[in-house]
C-alpha cells in the first residue's frame, strides 16, 4: 500500500469509498444520499492546495483503498477525517494514513491536530489513542441520524512537538 497526496483521477474512487462507508452507516457522518456534487467540489479543492488542506489517498496496486484528509475547522483548527475500505482494514493502512497526517503537521508547524470521532467506534479511537490524540470532550447526543438514533461524539487532539 503507498500512501500519496490524491490527484484528479482519484475523485471518483473518494466518491466510491465514501458510498461504501456512508451504506455502512456506522463509522462515519455521512450517510447515504449524501451530497456527491459537494463532496466532489470539496476534494478538488483540496487536491488544489495540498500544502493547506492535504487529501492523502491509500493505493493498493490500482485501488483506492483508504483516505485521510485534513481540513480547517473554524473552531478546532486543523482537523482530520479518514476512512479505510472494509476490506482492508486492520492491516495497518489507518496508521500508516494517520502517520503522514502527523509528518504533515510537523512540517508545518501545526500546534495541534483534532479530529471528531463517534464514541462507540473503538477501534479508531483505539487507532487514535495509540498515535497520541487524547480526549478533551465529549459531546453527547451530537448527531441524529437517518435512523433516529442520537449518536455522541468525542473531540481528539493531537499536540504537536
Ligand atoms: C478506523 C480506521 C480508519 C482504522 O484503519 P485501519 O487500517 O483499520 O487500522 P490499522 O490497521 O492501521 O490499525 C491501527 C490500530 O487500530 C486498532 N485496530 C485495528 N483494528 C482493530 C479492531 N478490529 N479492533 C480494535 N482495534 C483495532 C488497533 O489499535 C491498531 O493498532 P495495532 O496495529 O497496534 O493493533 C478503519 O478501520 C476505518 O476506516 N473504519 C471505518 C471508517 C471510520 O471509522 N473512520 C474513522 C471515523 S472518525
Amino acid at each position: 500500500v503507498t500512501i500519496r497526496l490524491g490527484i484528479e483521477s482519484d475523485v471518483n474512487p473518494l466518491l466510491a469509498l465514501f458510498d461504501a462507508v456512508a451504506a455502512e452507516r456506522v463509522y462515519i457522518g455521512t450517510e447515504p444520499g449524501y451530497d456527491r456534487e459537494l463532496y466532489a467540489r470539496r476534494f478538488r479543492e483540496m487536491i488544489a492546495r495540498p500544502e493547506q488542506t492535504p487529501l492523502f489517498v491509500a493505493v493498493s496496486g490500482d485501488m483506492l483503498v483508504g483516505q485521510l484528509g485534513i481540513f480547517q475547522h473554524a473552531e478546532y483548527g486543523p482537523t482530520i477525517g479518514m476512512m479505510v475500505a472494509a476490506q482492508s482494514r486492520g492491516r495497518g493502512v489507518g496508521r500508516a494514513l494517520l502517520d503522514k497526517a502527523i509528518d504533515w503537521a510537523r512540517r508545518f508547524r501545526m500546534p495541534h491536530l483534532s479530529l471528531l470521532v463517534f464514541s462507540h467506534n473503538e477501534r479508531a479511537v483505539s487507532l487514535y489513542e495509540k498515535a497520541g490524540f487524547v480526549e478533551i470532550e465529549r459531546y453527547e447526543r451530537d448527531v441524529t441520524r437517518q435512523s433516529g438514533e442520537v449518536w455522541d461524539t468525542l473531540l481528539m487532539r493531537k499536540e504537536i512537538a
